[in-house]
């Protein structure tokens, strides 16, 4: 999904590691790097900690090293999984205390860390905390959210006999578009880069959501109704707090506040969600329509 985070940036802001390696410089003339690289999935961080903690922590730390070494604004990407979601406790300003619910959120809460301690003296690392993303990918799998409309389909196949597919009607989400967050790294690095030394002023730690908000139940009903497929006796709403079958433990809802990006001057509107599924239906732009 990241991948399209860079389709809709300019490339000039993109420097990979491997050309940061390749040109082995020691200086650059005012770039920045935005950081993905992780396992953002909470069943497999649990499955494997220490590939986990490898990856979302271990890596990161290099990749700051490396950038700031350059004198290059790391971006860092993470995620509302920081925070435990309880009910009642949303939404979280960047400011509050984060509490992660599960492994993956806790690596990611150390990948923050090193990024923010590695550039405390320059101001090179800027965390952006982001929730369940969605957006045009090469296969609906690469997202949670673009993966329930294969479910919706799937669903198709349930016949009245069969045992209905569970799905969470629990668990508020506020799907992002990876376009809007695309937009938002840009305009951050801009602000960022031409601050200059004033940059030690600005907030190191941003948030970014849609306000348009879901159950994984009622994504799936506004899926079905876009295609226009049934999906009642097919889907089962499960209200009781997430997938009975996962064992991971998942936040109720974790909203994050966009105050501090707002803050800085940036536009936090976001594409709608249904909207922009319109669209994604009306131009075949993915692959998923039959
Ligand atoms: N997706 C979401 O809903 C969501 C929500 C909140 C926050 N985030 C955060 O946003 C960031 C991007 O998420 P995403 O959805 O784009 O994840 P993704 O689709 O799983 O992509 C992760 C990226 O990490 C790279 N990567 C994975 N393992 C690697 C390894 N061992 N060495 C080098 N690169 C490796 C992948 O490279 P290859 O393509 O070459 O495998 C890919 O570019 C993550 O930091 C995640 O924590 C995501």
């Amino acid at each position: 999904m990241i991948a399209d985070v860079a389709e809709v940036t300019d490339p000039k802001w993109w420097y990979t590691v491997s050309t940061l390696e390749r040109n082995n410089s020691d200086s650059n003339n005012g770039t920045d790097l935005i950081s993905g690289a992780a396992n953002r999935f909470p069943d497999k961080c649990d499955a494997d900690p220490e590939g986990a903690r490898k990856l979302n922590v271990e890596a990161t730390d290099h990749l700051v090293q490396a950038a700031s070494a350059r004198s290059i604004l790391l971006i860092y990407i993470s995620t509302d999984y920081v925070f435990p979601g309880a009910p009642g406790e949303a939404p979280y300003e960047a400011d509050a205390s984060p509490s992660p619910p599960n492994l993956y959120g806790q690596t990611k809460l150390d990948g923050e860390r090193v990024v923010l301690d590695a550039t405390k003296h320059t101001a090179l690392g800027v965390v952006l905390r982001v929730p369940v993303l969605y957006g045009k990918a090469e296969e609906p799998k690469e997202s949670a959210v673009n993966a329930l409309m294969d479910v919706v389909w799937k669903a198709q196949d349930v016949q009245a006999e069969d045992a209905k597919i569970n799905m969470d009607h629990w668990a508020q989400r506020y799907p992002t578009n990876t376009e809007d967050v695309g937009r938002v790294c840009k305009d951050v690095a801009t602000k960022y880069l031409e601050a200059g030394d004033a940059r030690s002023t600005m907030p190191r730690i941003l948030q970014f959501s849609s306000e348009d908000r879901y159950t994984k139940y009622e994504i799936c009903e506004s899926f079905a109704e876009i295609m226009c497929l049934p999906i009642q006796d097919k889907l089962e709403a499960n209200k009781t707090g997430g997938d009975p079958k996962v064992s991971v433990r998942r936040p109720y809802d974790t909203h994050l506040s966009s105050k501090t990006v707002k803050d800085l001057g940036i536009n936090v509107q976001t594409q709608d969600f249904k909207a922009w599924w319109y669209e994604c239906k009306y131009h075949k732009c993915c692959r998923y329509t039959e």
